[in-house]
């Protein structure tokens, strides 16, 4: 049995990060991970991988669409699956192994295996018990079910087993046109599947800025991605070859049905705590699942902790992460704290989404009076440049205080652009600040310049 200041559970983003931090902050620090390598989904399955075979396929785009454009003549490029799932398990390694190295550096120890708590201050995994002054649960989430649908990560798959299918098929249904949705059901787009969402609702990526919602279904549709909207799906039969996908339209209750080679299942994540014990102990749960947390993180046991998707909010890596610090902080007897006004959200298509704060229906909701400044990426000369001037850059103002309430952006490194919204907005920065804020030429950053300009006297190129 050994003793640590903090046992973290799970080594996910808001794991290993809040381990790190602990160590940095002098505390003795271990963290239980099941799976045989840390990172937790987001490295092991989830935003490494996705984003590997993101930039493959779009890689793949470009040789197709756009090399020809610039008098690149190159043959047709020819997918070798095999070699791209090598690729992307490369990158996964690189960063799990990546993890490890800080662990050791920090002197952070692993303790492989999966993890109870049998009572506050103990944590035991198989026959060890080890106490802990403090144990942060960090066990994350795992993707919901829908009831009729037998998953068997092979033809009737979810994000797992969608980033590791056996072939590129002929056809996938997706369904939920939520973020998982719509990255993965482009990389098989952009590989030569034909794809069909079926959405519960009549918009894509709910709670997102509606104008962007528009923008963004338009442009995937161009790329070729079908959509079915407001179905709402009944099950999935398994066939010979092939499964069929059965939904109602919820305008008119009909019946239909589609047939693909292979079925995705997108329909968001819940909490992940099996295993952990947490009704031996008394640990509160919220009816969705999520362990309750006060404002410091701390459930209603004391001693016990939890932070990232187990938890209420978001469930993005970022918010893990740096609930994962904050915590630290507070064990440490500092003032850690998360600014949840100000998490980003990307969606890593081409071109990405981006989005921080209120949207435009929010504001409408809550009455606050606000303005508009627009700007389109064809008023960018980088952005034509790379054939990327379709979407835009949108910021919301207060109407009289001229403060940044939030930003959309949909466009060329949309997932980069928003940092500098973010960090304006950290600050309580005016629309202004930012207008007046040199920008270098060319840079796709022009745009957000140019959006804050149309929050003033006017973008100067549009
Ligand atoms: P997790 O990453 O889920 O880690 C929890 C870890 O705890 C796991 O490794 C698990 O094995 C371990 N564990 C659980 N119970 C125990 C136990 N009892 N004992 C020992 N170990 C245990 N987010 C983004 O911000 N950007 C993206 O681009 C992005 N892309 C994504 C793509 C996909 C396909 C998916 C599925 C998710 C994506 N996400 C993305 C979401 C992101 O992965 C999660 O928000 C993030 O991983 C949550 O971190 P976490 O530390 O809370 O939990
Ligand atoms: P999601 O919540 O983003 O989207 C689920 C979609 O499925 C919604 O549009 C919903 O209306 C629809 N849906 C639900 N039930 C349905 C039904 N019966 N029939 C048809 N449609 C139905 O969930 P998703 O895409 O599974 O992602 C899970 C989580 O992972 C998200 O919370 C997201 O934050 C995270 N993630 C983040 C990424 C990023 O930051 N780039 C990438 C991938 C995942």
């Amino acid at each position: 049995m050994s003793s640590y200041d903090v046992i973290v559970i799970g080594a996910g983003p808001g794991g290993y990060v809040c381990a790190i931090r602990c160590a940095q902050l002098g505390l003795k620090t271990a963290v239980v991970e099941g799976r045989d390598a840390l990172g937790g989904t987001c490295l092991n399955v989830g935003c490494i991988p996705s984003k590997a075979l993101l930039h493959a396929s779009h890689s793949l785009h470009e040789a197709e669409e756009n090399f020809a454009k610039m008098g690149l003549n190159v043959a047709k490029p020819d997918v070798e699956w095999a070699k791209m799932l090598d690729y992307k398990q490369g990158v996964i390694d690189g960063n799990t192994k990546g993890i490890e190295f800080l662990f050791k550096k920090n002197k952070v120890d692993w303790i492989k295996g999966w993890a109870s708590i049998p009572e506050a201050g103990k944590v035991k995994v198989g026959d060890d018990v080890h106490e802990a002054k403090n144990i942060i649960i960090a066990s994350g989430s795992e993707p919901s079910a829908l009831p009729g649908i037998d998953i068997d990560e092979e033809t009737i798959v979810t994000s797992t087993g969608a980033l590791a299918l056996n072939k590129v098929p002929e056809s996938m249904v997706v369904i939920g046109a939520g973020v998982i949705g719509l990255e993965l059901g482009s990389v098989y787009k952009r590989l030569g599947t034909d794809v069909t969402v079926v959405e519960f609702l009549d918009v894509i990526t709910p709670g997102m800025d509606g104008e962007v919602q528009k923008t963004f279904q338009k442009m995937l549709k161009k790329q070729g991605l079908n959509f079915v909207m407001g179905a709402a799906v009944q099950g999935v039969t398994k066939g010979d070859g092939k499964n069929t996908v059965t939904y109602k339209l919820r305008k008119d209750d009909s019946e239909a049905s589609i047939d693909a080679e292979v079925v995705l299942v997108a329909t968001g994540r819940r909490p992940y705590t099996t295993g952990l014990g947490l009704d031996t102990i008394g640990v509160e749960l919220t009816e969705r699942g999520q362990i309750k947390t006060d404002s410091h993180y701390a459930t209603n046991v004391k001693g016990v902790y939890a932070i990232g998707d187990a938890i209420a909010g978001p469930m993005l890596a970022h918010k893990a992460e740096d609930e994962g610090m904050a915590v630290a902080e507070i064990i440490a007897g500092q003032a850690g704290h998360v600014n949840y006004e100000v998490i980003p959200g990307v969606i890593y298509t081409a071109p990405e989404v981006a989005s921080v704060g209120k949207t435009e229906e929010q504001l409408k909701e809550e009455g606050r009076p606000y303005k508009v400044g627009k700007f389109s990426f064809m008023g960018n000369g980088r952005a034509k440049a790379v054939f990327m001037g379709d979407g835009f850059v949108k910021i919301l103002a207060d109407k009289e205080t001229d403060r940044i309430l939030g930003c959309h952006i949909i466009g060329p490194a949309a997932g980069d652009l928003i940092h500098e919204v973010c960090v304006a907005m950290e600050f309580g920065a005016a629309a202004e600040d930012l207008a007046r804020t040199c920008h270098a030429h060319p840079t796709f950053s022009e745009a957000v310049r140019e959006a804050a300009l149309a929050c003033g006297d006017g973008a100067i190129h549009s």
